[in-house]
C-alpha cells in the first residue's frame, strides 16, 4: 500500500472539520442532542483510530519482496576449456559461450594453444557476456599430434588444462585479458569444458555444491551409449566402461567436477603430458580423492546431461579449388 502523508493530513482534516461542524449543527438544536453528540464523538474517535493506524503503517519499511538467494551465496564454476585455431572453432565457443551464458555464477578460462592470444578468440570473449579469463599455452612441438595420427594417441589439451590450474593457484596472469575474475578465495568448483561437447544446462547444478571430487556419466563416448560411475546405495562401487576398467579413474573429462579448495590444498596435483593413452584424468584425480569417495551426481549417475559429442571437420575442395583459381572465400570475412 502507498500512502503519502501528505493525503493522510487531508483525510484527517476533512473528517475533523466535518465532525466539528456536525456538532456545532447539533449544538443549534433545541431538542436533547446529546445522542447526536455522542455519535459524532464515536464517530471522530474510530477515524482517528483508523488515521494513527495509517500513520504507523507510514512509518514501518516496506515489505522485502520475495528474492531469489543472493548470487553471491552461489559457489563460482570455473569452466576450463582448452582450445586450438581449427576450421570450426568460431562455431565451437560460440555455442559453448552461448550454453554457459544460461548458467549463473560462472567464470570461463579459456586456453589458447597458440603462441600468443589470437584476434578471433579475443573478439569472441569481448562479445560474449560472460565473465572469463583468457590465458594462452603452446603445446610443446614433442607433444604435438603429427599430421595423420589419430586424436587418441597423445592426450590433447594438458598444457592449456595446466596453464589453467597455475591460474587457479595465483601463479599465472591473465594474459589475453579478463573480464569480472572472482575474488581471490571465492568459493568455487572446477570443471573441464572442452569446446566439442553439448552440455545441458541442469548439468552445471548439479556440481556447484561439489564437496571433493563429483561425477556423473557421460553420453557417446568410449564407444559405448554412455560410460559413467556406478553407484550402489549413493556411493560409487564402480564404473560402466568398455576399455581398461582397471584404470584408477575411467572417467572421461567431462565426467568429473572438482572442488577449487581441494585443488588448492594440493598444489602438485596437476594433468602428467605423459601419461598413457586414457590415464589423463587418473593423472590428476589420483592426487585428490580414493574412488570410493567420489559424490555421485545427476540422480545417482543415471542421469546423462553431458555428451561427447565431435564436429565432422568441413570439406575444402572447393574452397582449395576457387583459392587456385584466385576466386577464394574473402579472407577478411571471420569464419
Ligand atoms: C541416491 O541414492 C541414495 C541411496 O540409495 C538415496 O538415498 C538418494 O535419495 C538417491 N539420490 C537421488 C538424487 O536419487
Amino acid at each position: 500500500m502507498k500512502l503519502k502523508l501528505k493525503n493522510v493530513f487531508l483525510v484527517y482534516f476533512l473528517v475533523s472539520l466535518s465532525g466539528l461542524l456536525y456538532a456545532l449543527l447539533q449544538l443549534g438544536q433545541p431538542c436533547d442532542c446529546s445522542p447526536h453528540l455522542r455519535a459524532a464523538a464515536d464517530h471522530l474517535r474510530r477515524k482517528d483510530l483508523k488515521i494513527s493506524q495509517l500513520q504507523a503503517e507510514l512509518g514501518r519499511p516496506p515489505p522485502a519482496p520475495a528474492q531469489p538467494p543472493e548470487p553471491e551465496a552461489l559457489p563460482v564454476i570455473y569452466v576450463v576449456t582448452p582450445t586450438y585455431a581449427r576450421l570450426v572453432q568460431k562455431a565451437e565457443l560460440v555455442r559453448l559461450s552461448q550454453t554457459l551464458s544460461l548458467v549463473p555464477r560462472l567464470h570461463w578460462v579459456l586456453v589458447e594453444d597458440a603462441e600468443g592470444p589470437t584476434p578471433l578468440v579475443s573478439g569472441l570473449l569481448a562479445a560474449c557476456g560472460l565473465s572469463f579469463t583468457h590465458l594462452v599455452a603452446l603445446t610443446p612441438k614433442g607433444q604435438r599430434l603429427r599430421e595423420g595420427e589419430p586424436g587418441w594417441v597423445r592426450p590433447r589439451g594438458v598444457e592449456q588444462r595446466n596453464r589453467a590450474l597455475a591460474w587457479l593457484r595465483g601463479k599465472e596472469a591473465a594474459v589475453g585479458g579478463d573480464r569480472e575474475p572472482p575474488p581471490p578465495g571465492a568459493r568455487g568448483v572446477v570443471y573441464f569444458a572442452d569446446d566439442d561437447n553439448t552440455y545441458s544446462r541442469e548439468l552445471f547444478e548439479e556440481m556447484r555444491g561439489t564437496r571433493g571430487v563429483s561425477v556423473w556419466p557421460v553420453g557417446l563416448v568410449g564407444g559405448l551409449r554412455f560410460e559413467g560411475p556406478r553407484v550402489q546405495g549413493g556411493q560409487v562401487v564402480g564404473f560402466h566402461t568398455a576399455w581398461e576398467p582397471e584404470r584408477p579413474f575411467p572417467l572421461d573429462m567431462a565426467g568429473f567436477a572438482i572442488s577449487l579448495p581441494l585443488l588448492l590444498s594440493r598444489p602438485g596435483a596437476q594433468f602428467d603430458p605423459t601419461a598413457p593413452r586414457g590415464h589423463l584424468e587418473s593423472s590428476l584425480l589420483s592426487h585428490l580423492i580414493d574412488p570410493k569417495d567420489l559424490e555421485p551426481r545427476a540422480a545417482n549417475c543415471t542421469r546423462v546431461l553431458v555428451w561427447h559429442t565431435r564436429t565432422e571437420k568441413p570439406k575444402m575442395k572447393q574452397e582449395e579449388q576457387l583459392q587456385r583459381q584466385g576466386r577464394g572465400s574473402d579472407p577478411s570475412v571471420e569464419v
